[in-house]
């Protein structure tokens, strides 16, 4: 075959990929999402306003799939005019959003920002939608929904208190998108309640690059293996658990990725709207995320028992079982997949992605 007919193919598939809006793509889970998306011969286009990711994450999504045709948009979604033009130039299908921020402890101390980022800017993007005609939407929910156990493992019948701002703002967003599809509008929504994502791509490509000192767990163990941090606090070893330290259902970030296809396909499938957890069904202590780390790494963690973290759960688990039925889905990478994939990212970009800004 000449090479002009080929490259004429490969644009003409291009044309005909369906195209996903991703805001927040360039994050964690967005850029993982993203890879994914590539994969099965969907176009993303991204909005970020880079508040806590870099472009680069973009640019080695590119590298990792082969393409070079990723459309990347600077933008606020609470920008609503901005976002409804670029649904309709890109004539987008679905959205796939991820954008807001995450950071707990910065939510009680700044609230309205997350209200502002997390409610307004999901209010932004659903009024775009109607306007630009975009049906589906998968939502980034969290476990933090469920606040306090009455039972475990949770499922999505547990009552929902969450007990900080960040997790008032998913709570929030989530019956705001139970209000519309309720209502006479033809948007149907499936919200994903996540457990603790952790573990990057295995080509150690991209990951998860948080700004200062990381908050959450399996960022600060890389961190002090490759010599960032002295050592890691263990937030208290007196809690009722096998261990004694907190214990928390992880899940990798390619499972958690691949979930939000299969959730996008079901959503253009089907006008049903759903809200579904997305965990493993096991709960990993902090000494167990250690030992796998080490295992995987060959480095030893330093460590130190500290004073448990105020707001912290002494543990929680997800029941996996409505994710199994209801979109076929479940978990396939284990606590060492995790640690592998975590440890190839943090061994070869040990400053994130700042080396390529
Ligand atoms: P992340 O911070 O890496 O990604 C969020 C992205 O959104 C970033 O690229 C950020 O720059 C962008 N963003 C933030 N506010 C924006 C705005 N107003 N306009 C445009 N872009 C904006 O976080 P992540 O870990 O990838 O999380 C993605 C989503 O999943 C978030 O909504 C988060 O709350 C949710 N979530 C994450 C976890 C977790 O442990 N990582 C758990 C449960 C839920
Ligand atoms: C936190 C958030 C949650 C969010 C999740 C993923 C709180 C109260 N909850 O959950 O809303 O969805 O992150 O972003 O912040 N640990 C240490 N030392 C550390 C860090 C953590 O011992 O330096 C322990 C914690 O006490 C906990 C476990 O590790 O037992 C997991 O902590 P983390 O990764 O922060 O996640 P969560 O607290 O579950």
């Amino acid at each position: 075959m000449e090479q002009g007919q080929m490259r004429r193919i490969a644009s003409l598939d291009r044309d005909q990929a369906r195209r996903i809006l991703v805001p927040g793509g360039a994050g964690y889970i967005g850029s993982h999402t993203c890879v994914e998306l590539v994969q099965r011969g969907y176009q993303p286009v991204v909005v970020d306003n880079f508040v806590n990711s870099s472009p680069v994450s973009i640019e080695r999504v590119c590298q990792i799939t082969g393409t070079n045709d990723i459309p990347v948009i600077e933008a606020d979604i609470r920008d609503t005019k901005r976002m409804e033009a670029v649904m309709r130039e890109y004539e987008c299908e679905a959205v796939i959003h991820f954008a807001g921020l995450k950071a707990v402890g910065e939510s009680t101390t700044d609230p309205l920002n997350y209200y502002a980022n997390n409610v307004q800017g999901s209010l932004s993007l659903l009024d775009a939608m109607e306007s630009a005609g975009v049906k589906h939407i998968v939502f980034s929910s969290s476990a933090t929904v469920y606040g306090t156990p009455v039972f475990l493992p949770y499922t999505e019948e547990h009552p929902l208190a969450p007990t900080n701002p960040y997790g008032m703002t998913k709570y929030t967003v989530e019956l705001m998108l139970n209000d519309l599809v309720a209502s006479a509008c033809d948007i149907n929504a499936g919200i994903l309640r996540y457990f603790n994502p952790i573990g990057a791509h295995p080509s150690g490509k991209i990951g998860e690059d948080p700004n200062g000192i990381p908050n959450n767990l399996m960022p600060f163990v890389a961190q002090v293996a490759v010599g960032r941090r002295p050592h890691l606090n263990v937030f208290g070893n007196d809690y009722d658990t096998p261990d004694g330290t907190g214990v928390r259902d992880y899940i990798h970030v390619v499972d958690l990725a691949e979930a939000h296809i299969v959730a996008l396909e079901k959503l253009m499938a089907s006008p049903d709207s759903f809200t579904v957890n997305l965990g493993s069904g096991t709960g990993y202590s902090v000494l167990d995320v250690v030992k796998a780390f080490e295992k995987a790494s060959g480095c030893e963690i330093a460590l130190e028992f500290a004073e448990r973290r105020p707001g912290d759960l002494p543990a929680y688990w997800a029941d996996p079982a409505y994710a199994l039925e209801l979109l076929g889905w479940k978990t396939r990478l284990t606590l060492e997949d995790m640690c592998r994939d975590q440890w190839a990212w943090q061994s070869q970009n040990p400053n994130g992605y700042l080396e390529d800004q």
